[in-house]
């Protein structure tokens, strides 16, 4: 693939800022409850760890992996569940946090799936949500931010599993963009 270029959406500022805000909205609506932050692999990881330093409430984590099936071109709206949560969810509070609301084809399976434990409460917050791509219909509670059709990494989200580790969130253009490949996570 010819080097990509990388056009900074949002900025480390700009993250840090409504990662806060995110923050302070959960805690206020968690009333001083404990929580269980449920994050969704790989992508998830850095959000997660930078939004639960702004919870200040007993915040437990925990980690959801999934595949999706198809070929390079075609998602076959398939999602299989890698790996499980380790604790019990029973009765608790819990929070799935994904990086990227697209299709929804991920969220709406692991909402199902997460449905089965009996949380308490089961919300889901996203840090970026890319409404236009919607197939499945599906809402985050908390949003980061609310994004056109770009396919975008940094700050946990890769291309091919490259650059989770950029600070910012950067829109890739490239002339192999790939944009219909399935994403890994
Ligand atoms: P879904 O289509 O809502 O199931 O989204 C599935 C996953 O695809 C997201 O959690 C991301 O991991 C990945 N994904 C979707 N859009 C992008 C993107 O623009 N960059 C990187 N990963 C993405
Ligand atoms: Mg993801």
């Amino acid at each position: 693939m010819a080097t990509p270029t990388l056009d900074v959406l949002y900025s480390r500022q700009q993250i840090q800022q409504r990662v806060r805000e995110l923050g302070a909205q959960m805690t206020q609506d968690f009333h001083g409850q404990p929580l269980v932050l449920l994050g969704v692999l790989k992508g998830a990881c850095i959000f997660l760890s930078d939004l639960a330093r702004n919870i200040p409430l007993d915040c437990s984590f925990d980690f959801l992996s999934v595949s999706s099936y198809g070929d390079s071109t075609h998602s076959t709206g398939e999602v299989r569940l890698i790996k499980d949560v380790d604790c019990s969810l029973e009765d608790r509070n819990v929070v799935l946090v994904e990086d990227i609301l697209d299709t929804g084809l991920t969220l709406t399976y692991l909402k199902k799936m997460m449905q089965a434990h009996r949380p308490r409460t089961l919300k889901i917050v996203t840090l970026l949500d890319k409404p236009s791509r919607r197939v499945h219909p599906i809402a985050a509670d908390y949003v980061g931010f609310t994004i056109p059709d770009h396919f975008v990494v940094g700050y946990g989200m890769d291309h091919a599993e490259l650059y989770r580790n950029l600070p910012d969130i950067c829109i890739m253009k490239s002339a192999d963009q790939s944009r219909r490949k399935a994403p890994s996570r």
